[in-house]
């Protein structure tokens, strides 16, 4: 169907596409399957190939994603890391294969199939047969340092095997996955729920977070594990192997963990064959699974074949599907988020699904409904992939009844009746009443919430009745809650109330990121809460950025927050009743913690370090902890608000840009002079 706004079409899938990108790449914490994302980046290529003049250069098509965040050294990789293009077609999948023979001329190629790990893209170093390096795929070119984690991991070896078969280059970088067994991820949950946290939400967003961990200790306590499968930079060139079958034979015989199952394939059918051989055995396997890479075998005809700008052109990914099911729609509901968004919620014939029952899925907005053209009455498709939310994917069109209507979508808030609007360029239609008591509610339980200011006493329940009772309009209203007002609320809550009344004024110098996180700005999570609470270091600061302090000469200012982050922090600053809710906050007293303020230090104060290159004595994060204890900030990006660049041995783009700029360069020894 051809799309009669295809600009607006393509501008919202960007804006999708970029919000689950730092949900995935950098939260950890992914709020769809990947099937329902790659249908998205599916749509806004099939638009730009139809529309060449509105495809963006910097579209997310073009890119890989990017894992980076704040508190990592930045790494270049010495040749880049891909993505893959993927499938979850059978005839694709022989299309790819056509292709290739077309290309190369020739039907008598062989093929490598691989089970695809859904783990986190790793590239690790081995300089003459020793370990020195292991960085995160990043955004494909330079990616965060994570060696100090991955030497926690018990199977990777410190030093290659030299008495197998293979020669062990001179320098070698070698792709591979982390992830964690589902047995580990069980242990972890259970541990945590024993202690009152948060539980993770799956496997690999748990081996994500922990990997991006600072402290390396925590990630000796959680058991992360590794295969390796793929080649990178290799010095000399001589020490390549011929074949992507060899070459796994290779990282096998130096000692590196690999995956067992592996096929080699000379035609289509062999490799469905192979692929179905996978899908039956993947559930036994040691590591999660998601799918399988097909790759040419000859290394010599993988040059020949090159690659695009984000993906090479001598593999593919099958994918296999999510778990699926048709159930009934019996209704629509409407649920009010705590930013006024209005979501449209499936209301199912309850269906066995991947484990668990499921009788309700997102709708995700207006437009879907009217795209899928989903209507009450209707038998639709549901898809539950891992612990994501489920959600209806299609309609059965064949068993629609004559009395199924198009859905009406309201046109207020059902619950204040307010108006509903749709603002320029987002997708979400909302109530624009801050007051409406479904935000206030849902803004306040955020608020006080484990994963924010961690107020204890103050659960769901005890908001609902805050709120009911008029007493807490907004969220500065906490702080004014009377003693004798509270008292009412029931017989003997003398001491609940007084320790109610103690959490809530004990919270008013909680740290800085949990007041950020807190406000519930739209695309601002803890990750992102953390990284902008070390960057502003107040509440006041960070409510009077403006876009420049996100966004210079079209490049993120922070490392990892980038123009549509920056955009919903400045819009939600805006919008009066936020500003004036920061304004009510400080009156009441509210002092957060800022995350330098417990070294006493001031000798930095007002001044901005990065480090690059790795220093001699110093790991990254005592370097950086000995500038923020003295006041300093550290941030992930060079600037000309930069006042040193701290750099070390193998000191990379961001020298570069320091001495562009004519930032003062120092290394270890100078920042140790300056600290005493
Ligand atoms: S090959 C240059 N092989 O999947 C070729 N990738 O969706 C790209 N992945 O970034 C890598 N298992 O992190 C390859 N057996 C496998 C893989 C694999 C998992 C990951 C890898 C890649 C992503 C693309």
């Amino acid at each position: 169907m051809a799309n009669p706004e295809p600009e607006k079409r393509m501008a919202e899938l960007r804006e999708m596409i970029a919000h689950h990108d730092e949900l995935y790449y950098r939260q950890a914490d992914p709020e769809i399957s990947d099937r329902a994302y790659d249908e998205l980046k599916q749509e806004l290529a099939d638009l730009e190939t139809e529309n060449p003049l509105l495809a963006l250069m910097d579209s997310p098509t073009q890119k890989v994603g990017d894992d980076r965040s704040e508190g990592f050294q930045s790494y270049q990789h010495r040749e880049r890391m891909m993505s893959l293009d993927n499938t979850y077609s059978g005839d694709e999948m022989r299309e790819f294969i056509a292709r290739l023979e077309r290309e190369l001329e020739r039907t008598d190629l062989t093929f490598f199939v691989e089970p695809k790990i859904d783990g986190l893209a790793v590239s690790v170093t081995y300089e003459r047969g020793k370990l020195v390096r292991a960085v995160t795929r990043g955004n494909g070119s330079d990616g965060d340092d994570i060696t100090a984690n991955a030497r926690t991991i018990r199977d990777l070896p410190l030093e290659l095997n030299a008495d197998g078969e293979a020669p062990i280059p001179d320098v070698v970088e070698i792709r591979g996955e982390i992830f964690m067994t589902n047995e580990e991820f069980q242990r972890i949950n259970a541990e945590r729920e024993g202690q009152g946290l948060e539980l993770y939400k799956n496997p690999r967003n748990l081996a994500a977070g922990t990997v991006k961990q600072l402290d390396a200790s925590i990630v000796a306590q959680r058991k992360l594990e590794i295969v390796l499968y793929g080649r990178g930079y290799t010095e000399p060139v001589e020490a390549l192997p011929q074949t992507q079958q060899q070459f796994f034979a290779w990282v096998k015989a130096w000692g590196l963990p690999t995956v067992k199952n592996h096929w080699a394939a000379e035609s289509g059918d062999d490799v469905l064959a192979a692929i179905a051989e996978l899908d039956e055995l993947r559930h036994d396997l040691a590591y999660p699974t998601d799918g399988a890479v097909v790759k040419l075998d000859s290394i010599g005809l993988q040059r020949t074949v090159g690659a695009t700008s984000k993906a090479p052109r001598w593999a593919m990914a099958y994918k296999f599907e999510a778990e699926r099911a048709e159930t009934l729609l019996k209704n629509i509901t409407i649920q009010v988020g705590r930013t006024g968004a209005l979501t449209p919620v499936a209301e199912l014939e309850p269906v066995q699904l991947a484990g668990t029952t499921v009788s309700r899925a997102t709708l995700h907005n207006r437009d879907e409904i009217a795209r899928k053209d989903i209507r009450v009455g209707d038998t639709v498709l549901v898809e539950k992939a891992g612990e994501i939310i489920p959600a209806v994917v299609q309609v059965n069109l064949e068993k629609r009844k004559p009395e199924c209507v198009p859905f009406e979508y309201p046109t207020a808030c059902p619950v204040c009746g307010t108006d509903a609007i749709q603002l320029e360029g987002e997708v979400a239609v909302r109530c624009p009443n801050s007051e409406c008591p479904v935000q206030v509610r849902r803004r306040v339980i955020h608020f006080a919430s484990r994963a924010c200011l961690d107020i204890e006493g103050l659960g769901e329940a005890m908001v609902n009745q805050l709120v009911d009772k008029d007493w807490v309009k907004r969220i500065p209203d906490l702080y004014y809650l009377k003693r004798d007002n509270l008292l009412s609320l029931g017989k003997n809550v003398g001491k609940s109330t007084d320790n109610l009344l103690a959490a809530i004024e004990a919270s008013k110098t909680s740290e800085l990121w949990r007041f950020i996180h807190g406000l519930g700005i739209p695309h601002v999570g803890a990750a992102s809460s953390k990284d902008l609470a070390r960057v502003f270091g107040s509440l006041r600061a960070l409510a009077d950025a403006t876009m420049e302090n996100y966004v210079k000469d079209k490049e993120s200012v922070i490392s990892g927050i980038g123009a549509t982050m920056g955009e919903a922090i400045t819009g939600f600053f805006a919008e009066g009743h936020n500003a004036q809710m920061i304004d009510d906050l400080l009156a009441v007293g509210v002092n957060p913690e800022a995350p330098n303020a417990d070294g006493e230090g001031t000798q930095f104060a007002g001044q901005t370090f990065v480090l690059t290159g790795t220093l001699p004595s110093l790991t990254r994060n005592e370097a950086a902890e000995m500038i923020e204890a003295a006041g300093g900030k550290v941030s992930g990006s060079v600037s000309k608000k930069t006042t040193y660049v701290v750099a070390g041995e193998s000191a990379g783009s961001k020298l570069a840009k320091a001495e562009k700029l004519g930032v003062e360069v120092i290394d270890e020894a100078a920042l140790k002079d300056l600290l005493a």
